[in-house]
């Protein structure tokens, strides 16, 4: 893609020269494509040698202009190149994409070769908008917490990149529209930003940043791709932890017709995996006695979440009258016992219960499991009956970002003392989890250093499927399952310097067809109602803490041109609904050659 955009100059056209030298040569655009000279150092005579010392500066230089011409350029330094609205050029009708001489991976179950997805089955691709959007300071956007975190915390982003600019969507959605329709992709994940919208969380709505959710809309539609809405990924606005409830009626009273599918919220499990070490308890204010974190303020934080979601729900169903399916995203994964000892086996069932069992309400009578109840005591706020009816019922279906799997084995000093002691390293889950088999060996192939916690194990998602509608959560087997989420992050992708080795993502293609298979083996020979599934993600993004250096996209993101390559993992996803969809977008374009098929 060559979006028609013009480069500034001044700032903007150096930090383009400077990254182009690390592009794929022949890929940027808007500038030259061969390296800059090295600066060579030449005896001057006009100068002599001098230290200097910034303290003893008495003022500063006069700037000659104080005009908003002269801030914009200083702030254009700053962030991106493109930073307005790029109209889209023509996307190709021909992808290049993986050739016979290395096929794209074959089928992993045969049985399900001929099987066919029916033609309202949902699937697509996914993307949060902290993760892509960039123009983190644009059009009146508020800063989020994840504005702040990369700028303020030293080492929280482990190549200290941000998410300020990222891949820039905010200004390339047309272009990326455009991309999805071209691809044959009939559906497109996406999640608004809270800050952009209403800056101080609370307070007067940001007229441009709604304006621009109007456009990506309209954009959408106008290229036939149906839109599946997060209301909340991660990026509270910075000024306040609450008032969720009354953005989320702005935005879905504003945008509902336009949607096919609302998510109110993004993985409430990671309140666990935040607050234990609740960072902004000493950089920030905290609220509600929660001090710097801890087990508390990981259940507080849940128990609202799952209230906000709950409010949502029922006002959207009974007052708004809403009729798209409304969910939440869970992020949870299939858990093998390490043993067959009794022990081990209770300790699969409570790590399935401090994830999925913790946002189980709706499932069941609303409320927590008793394995919470009764390791946590104090520590787990209650739900009065009218909250827990509330609560009950509140999802049209179950949402699962799938992405890996885990052994799970009962802690050295036992379950039962470990749940007795709110000291004990391993308390409340109180089970221990690894990534190797019992035998020893990994559960799969790892994933990139900055995704340790990520191992392709594609047979691990058929059970897990069944698992969750035949046994944890019986209630999700007449509503359906959607795998909202899963993908991969092939090893030091980052560290490959031209786009032939990036493309050819052997790791990430395999991890699709092998998922795919099995998530078809469950709905064609398990009787699983699975409903959707969407690709994480659209594009190379902003891997949270690992930045941007993390990759997970199945188009690669040329950061200086903002160019985006599907990657062979796109083929292998696309041909797979070519093959298995009845919904007929995927266009002939995107076959490439398979290989051998599996014995
Ligand atoms: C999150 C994404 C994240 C992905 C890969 C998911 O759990 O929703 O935001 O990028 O995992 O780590």
């Amino acid at each position: 893609m060559a979006p028609s955009v013009t480069v500034k100059l001044g700032g903007a056209t150096l930090l383009a020269a400077s990254a182009l030298a690390a592009s794929p040569s022949g890929y940027g655009y808007g500038g030259n494509s061969t390296a800059a000279p090295s600066p060579t150092i030449t005896s001057d005579a006009g100068y002599s040698a001098t230290t200097f010392n910034t303290a003893s500066a008495s003022t500063y230089l006069p700037l000659p202009d104080f005009s908003n011409e002269q801030l914009a350029f200083l702030w254009d330094q700053v962030y991106a190149a493109i930073n307005t609205t790029v109209s889209p050029t023509p996307e190709p009708s021909v992808f290049p994409k993986p050739g016979y001489l290395h096929p794209l991976v074959p089928a992993y179950v045969s049985e399900v070769e001929n099987a066919k997805l029916p033609s309202d089955f949902l699937w697509g691709v996914a993307s949060a908008a902290l993760q892509v959007e960039g123009a983190a300071a644009a059009e009146g956007k508020g800063p989020s917490v994840w504005d702040f975190i990369p700028h303020r915390w030293v080492n929280a982003i482990a190549d200290n990149s941000t998410a300020d600019v990222a891949a820039n969507s905010y200004y390339l959605y047309k272009q990326d529209n455009a991309r999805l329709k071209a691809l044959g992709i009939q559906s497109y994940s996406f999640t608004i930003s809270w800050p952009r919208v209403i800056p101080f969380g609370k307070g007067p709505v940001n007229e441009e940043g709604i304006a621009h959710y109007d456009d990506f809309f309209v954009n959408l539609q106008e290229n036939g791709i149906k839109g599946v809405v997060t209301l909340f990924h991660w990026d509270t606005p910075l000024a306040l932890f609450n008032n969720y409830v009354r953005y989320a009626k702005l935005i879905i009273e504003r945008y509902d017709k336009y949607v096919t599918v609302w998510y109110t919220f993004n993985e409430p499990q990671y309140c666990n995996w935040r607050f234990p070490n609740y960072p902004y308890g000493t950089l920030l204010p905290s609220y509600n006695g929660i001090g710097a974190g801890g087990t508390k303020a990981a259940f507080l934080c849940g128990h609202y979440t799952l209230l906000a979601h709950a409010e949502v729900y029922n006002w959207y169903k009974n007052v708004y009258k809403g009729t798209k399916p409304m969910s939440f995203k869970n992020s949870a994964n299939w858990i093998i016992a390490n043993s067959t000892s009794a022990a081990d086996a209770e300790a699969v069932s409570r790590v399935n219960d401090f994830n999925m069992g913790w946002f189980g309400g709706p499932w069941t009578d609303g409320d927590y499991p008793a394995s919470l109840r009764s390791t946590l005591g104090d520590l787990l706020p209650t739900f009065t009956q009218a909250q827990k009816d509330m609560i009950k019922g509140s999802a049209d279906f179950y949402a699962l970002d799938g992405y890996t799997a885990n052994v799970a084995a009962a802690p050295p000093n036992g379950i039962a003392a470990c749940a007795a002691n709110s000291s004990d390293p391993n308390y409340p889950q109180c089970a221990v989890t690894a990534t190797v088999q019992p035998d020893g060996f990994p559960i799969g192939p790892n994933s990139d250093p900055g995704a340790t916690w990520l191992w392709s194990t594609p047979g691990g998602i058929r059970p897990y499927l069944s698992f969750i509608v035949n046994t944890y959560f019986p209630k999700v087997a007449s509503k359906g399952i959607v795998v909202s989420e899963f993908g991969f992050s092939d090893p030091y992708e980052s560290s490959f310097n031209t786009l032939g080795q990036i493309l050819w993502d052997l790791r990430r293609a395999d991890y699709m067809q092998g998922y795919l298979d099995n998530i078809l083996a469950a709905r064609a020979l398990d009787g699983v109602n699975v409903t959707g599934i969407f690709a994480w993600a659209i594009y190379d993004n902003f891997e949270w803490n690992s930045g941007l250096s993390t990759k997970f996209g199945l188009q690669y993101v040329n950061l200086t041109s903002q160019e985006r390559h599907p990657k062979a993992s796109m083929f292998q996803f696309l041909n797979w609904f070519k093959l298995h969809g009845e919904d007929t977008t995927a266009t002939a374009n995107i076959t490439a050659p398979i290989g051998h098929k599996r014995m």
